[in-house]
C-alpha cells in the first residue's frame, strides 16, 4: 500500500477528492495533509476525514526557503510518504527539496501545459481568445510547471466566460483528473490519462 502525503495552501478541494478516492482497492492511502498556512481550510477537512495534518507557516522564515522546507520536511518525512501530491500548494520549492522527492512528486496545474506556466492561467487563456482550457497533472521537476505530463483534462471556453467561470469549470475536471492519475501512478503506471 503506497503512502501519500498531500501539500495544500488553501481550501484543499483537490486534496479532498484525492483522499475520498483512496479507499477500497486503491493502491494508496493518505498519511498526511500539510500546509504552509495554519489557517488553510483544507486542514480542517483533512482532520474531519481522519487524515493526520501538519502546518508550518512560511512567513516567519522571511524568504529563507531552505529553512522553511527543512521545517516542513520534518513533518513530511515523519509520515514516510512514498508519493507527494501538491494540490493547490502555492509555494515554489527549491531544487534540493524537489531532488528529495523527484520521481514520486505530482502537481496539478490549472492549464493545458506547456501553455500558461505560472499564475493567472485562466485570464491568460481568455486574453488569448483560446477556445479551450483545462488542467494538467505532471511530475514535479526543478523547472516550474514543466515535468513529464501524466494527465490532462480539457474544457471549452464559453462566450461570456470570465476567469472565475472558467476556473470553476476547470476545477470540476481537476477533481476528476487528479484522482485518476494518482490511482494509476500509485499502481506503478505512468501512462498518460486524457479526459475530454
Ligand atoms: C486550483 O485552481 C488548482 O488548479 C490549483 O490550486 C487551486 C486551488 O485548489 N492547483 P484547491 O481547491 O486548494 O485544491
Amino acid at each position: 500500500m503506497k503512502r501519500v502525503a498531500i501539500l495544500i495552501s488553501g481550501g484543499g478541494s483537490n486534496m479532498v477528492k484525492l483522499v475520498e478516492d483512496m479507499t477500497g482497492d486503491h493502491p494508496a492511502r493518505p498519511v498526511l495533509v500539510a500546509s504552509n498556512d495554519r489557517e488553510a481550510g483544507g486542514l480542517g477537512k483533512a482532520a474531519a476525514m481522519g487524515v493526520p495534518t501538519a502546518a508550518v507557516d512560511h512567513r516567519p522564515f522571511k524568504g529563507d526557503r531552505e529553512a522553511f522546507e527543512t521545517a516542513l520536511r520534518q513533518h513530511i518525512d515523519a509520515s514516510e510518504p512514498d508519493i507527494l501530491c501538491l494540490a493547490g500548494f502555492m509555494r515554489i520549492l527549491t531544487p534540493s527539496f524537489i531532488r528529495a522527492y523527484e520521481g514520486r512528486m505530482l502537481n496539478i496545474h490549472p492549464s493545458l501545459l506547456p501553455k500558461y506556466k505560472g499564475l493567472h492561467t485562466h485570464q491568460r487563456a481568455l486574453d488569448a481568445s483560446d477556445t479551450e482550457a483545462g488542467c494538467t497533472v505532471h511530475e514535479v521537476t526543478a523547472e516550474l510547471d514543466d515535468g513529464p505530463i501524466l494527465g490532462q483534462a480539457r474544457v471549452p471556453v464559453q462566450p461570456g466566460d470570465d476567469a472565475d467561470t472558467l476556473a470553476a469549470r476547470v476545477l470540476t475536471q481537476e477533481h476528476r483528473l487528479y484522482p485518476a492519475v494518482l490511482r494509476r501512478f500509485a499502481a506503478g503506471d505512468r501512462g498518460r490519462i486524457d479526459l475530454g
